[in-house]
């Protein structure tokens, strides 16, 4: 079997789709932020409910959203955690690792700050937290 590479945090920043626009200076300014996690299977990661403190972008693994009675899987390159922080309500959701899973976090300040620094970004992650709030009002 193939051995699994280890990125870097530099590596990771570019799967994400989010970043694509950010110079290399911009990314690696970025990078200094991060906070790596991991979870292993079936650990809940986030619980709804929960006052939010972080952002987190998948770099491996798949995670499930567990909403209105709804599953949800994200993967690798997904953002979770951002609808908490823009909104400033609790958490919408049970987020669980179904796989071994590893994370790049971003705290809630770093999160502010790093999408008040990047408007294209912010607009990116409110309307895809827009789309999520919506979906999850329509079940
Ligand atoms: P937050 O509310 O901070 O914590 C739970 C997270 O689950 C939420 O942010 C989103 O990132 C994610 N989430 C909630 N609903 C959906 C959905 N319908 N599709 C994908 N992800 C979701």
């Amino acid at each position: 079997a193939a051995a699994h590479k280890t990125f870097s945090p530099e590596e990771l920043v570019q799967k994400f789709p989010l970043f694509e626009g950010l110079s290399e200076e911009q990314r690696e300014a970025l990078v200094l932020h991060f906070h790596p996690k991991s979870a292993q299977p079936g650990e809940r990661v986030i619980r709804a409910g929960d006052v939010a403190d972080e952002a987190y972008f998948i770099s491996s693994g798949e995670v499930e959203v567990s909403v209105s009675g709804r599953r949800i899987k994200l993967r690798a390159g997904a953002v979770f955690g951002e609808m908490a922080l823009l909104s400033g309500q609790p958490r919408s959701a049970d987020v669980t690792a179904i796989d071994y899973s590893e994370f790049l976090t971003l705290s809630r300040g770093d999160f502010r700050q790093f999408v008040r620094k990047y408007p294209s970004i912010r607009s990116q992650v409110a309307a895809l937290a827009a789309q999520r709030g919506q979906m999850n009002e329509q079940w």
